[in-house]
């Protein structure tokens, strides 16, 4: 809070100061709380495009300049000098672990990294074209029924958040397994998150599969670029669920569902099914750039444009040098990827993309970088699950000791039929 205030005056002559609020980064707000209560009105964002909902400590997002920290580190450092679990205990406890607690966070995985046996047959009850983020946020609920848990004890919330970043990972693992009718592979406590993830989905493929570590370098990479963005859509829902103080697998269940929209997490699928179809097509980029600008078709460009970034995503400038790294690594060559460069090259260059500021968001890059490593499309966003789940973790825990806590719960502009009779049924 600051000693300044803004003042607004209504049409109808009342004037009211409201306090001033400003963050370290010094973004500013009107705290519109008490406004309702003094003048009746209430604030209207539809799709909450200038609302601030709560105050944060995690993540600093600056949209204009592509700017993108967490707890005050840069994506890029965190990107290239981190491992995952480092970077989500960061984000969870708030500063980089030190090694004795890195090892502890890490035995705490490794213990919780298997389900429960029972939840084994949940997998077959499932049809076999289930969409594994359907499963998955089923799944993550269903944890609950197993482990209890109390909300507010500091060792129940520390098992619970170990116990859901470990299982996550298998469950989404089981979940492919599952789908291609292939035996699930169980976790290794002797290898670390990524290459544990890689091993339980292609280990069983092969006598001689080996974990490579240069698409364990780049899936790395790819999950702490995921891991936080502040409060977008799914995060937005984890803290709105747990504002009911609602248990964290409930609320992250939330999470997963919000993520598994096309228009957000669901975009790395689209964003390959997209550039699929380009190919099938001939390669005529143009032809989708003029669709994707015509105000009569509802075609998008897939992986395209963001509600806070108004500049290049710094995240998908990191995940297209892993992409160029693995594929000159591994000697790849992906049509797709020519096509996607192609693609962003004609839109940059577009007066409609420029005018609105639209560039490549994190998801443009993600989907090819996953199918250089087997991962089928459908898995997408389930990787983007498994990545931002130590943010979601975060929040909820941030809201939850927030000492003013409250439900959220946003209001409206009722605008349907004014009050009036039942006409009896023969009568209308
Ligand atoms: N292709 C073509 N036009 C676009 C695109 C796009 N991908 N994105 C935005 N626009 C246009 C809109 O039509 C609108 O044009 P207008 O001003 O002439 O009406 C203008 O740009 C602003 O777009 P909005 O939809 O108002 O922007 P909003 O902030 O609501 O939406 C969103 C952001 C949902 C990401 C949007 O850009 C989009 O649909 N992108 C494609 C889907 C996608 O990549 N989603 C992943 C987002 S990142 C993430 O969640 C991890």
């Amino acid at each position: 809070m600051t000693e300044r205030t803004a003042k607004l005056t209504l049409d109808d002559g009342q004037t009211i100061d409201l306090p001033v609020l400003e963050g370290t980064e010094h973004e500013k707000a009107v705290d519109v709380s008490s406004l309702r209560k003094s003048t009746g009105y209430i604030t209207y964002d539809d799709g909450f495009v200038n609302t601030g909902c709560c105050t944060s400590t995690i993540t600093y997002i600056d949209g204009e300049n592509g700017i993108l920290r967490h707890r005050g580190y840069p994506i890029e450092d965190l990107a290239e000098s981190c491992t995952f679990t480092e970077a989500a205990y960061l984000l969870i406890y708030g500063e980089l672990p030190t090694r004795p607690e890195a090892r502890a966070f890490t035995d705490r995985l490794s213990e919780h990294s298997d389900i429960h046996e029972d939840m084994k047959h949940f997998f077959t009850g499932y049809p076999s074209g289930a969409h594994p983020m359907s499963i998955m946020s089923a799944m993550v609920t269903s944890l609950s029924t197993f482990h209890p848990t109390v909300r507010d004890e500091d060792w129940t919330f520390d098992e619970t958040a170990a116990r859901l970043i470990a299982k996550v990972r298998t469950i989404a693992a089981f979940s492919y397994r599952k789908a291609s009718g292939k035996p699930y592979i169980y976790p290794r406590a002797d290898l670390n998150y990524a290459s544990n993830f890689l091993n339980m989905m292609f280990s069983g493929d092969g006598e001689d599969y080996e974990i490579n570590p240069v698409l364990v370098r780049a899936l790395t990479r790819v999950l702490i670029l995921h891991a936080d963005h502040e409060q977008n859509c799914s995060t937005s829902a984890v803290r709105l669920v747990g504002s009911s103080r609602a248990n964290l697998y409930a609320s992250i269940g939330a999470g997963i569902s919000a993520l598994s929209g096309p228009l957000h997490g669901g975009a790395a699928q689209g964003v390959v099914e997209m550039l699929l179809k380009i190919q099938a097509d001939g390669n005529d980029v143009d032809k989708y750039v003029a669709m994707a600008k015509d105000k009569d078709d509802p075609f998008r460009l897939m992986g395209f444009g963001h509600r806070v970034y108004k500049n290049y995503d710094p995240r998908a400038k990191i995940i297209k040098g892993a992409c160029d790294q693995v594929f000159d690594d591994l000697q790849i060559n992906d049509p797709l990827l020519d096509i996607a460069k192609k693609l962003e090259k004609v839109a940059l260059e577009d007066e409609y993309f420029v005018e609105r500021s639209l560039y490549p968001n994190v998801d443009f890059y993600s989907g090819i970088l996953y199918r250089s490593m087997g991962i089928p499309v459908n898995m997408f966003t389930v990787i983007f699950a498994i990545g931002r789940l130590p943010g979601w973790i975060a929040h909820w825990r941030e809201s939850s000791q927030d000492p003013e806590w409250k439900i959220w719960r946003p209001r409206q502009i009722y605008n349907g039929a004014v009050a009036r009779k039942i006409v009896p049924m023969d009568e209308r």
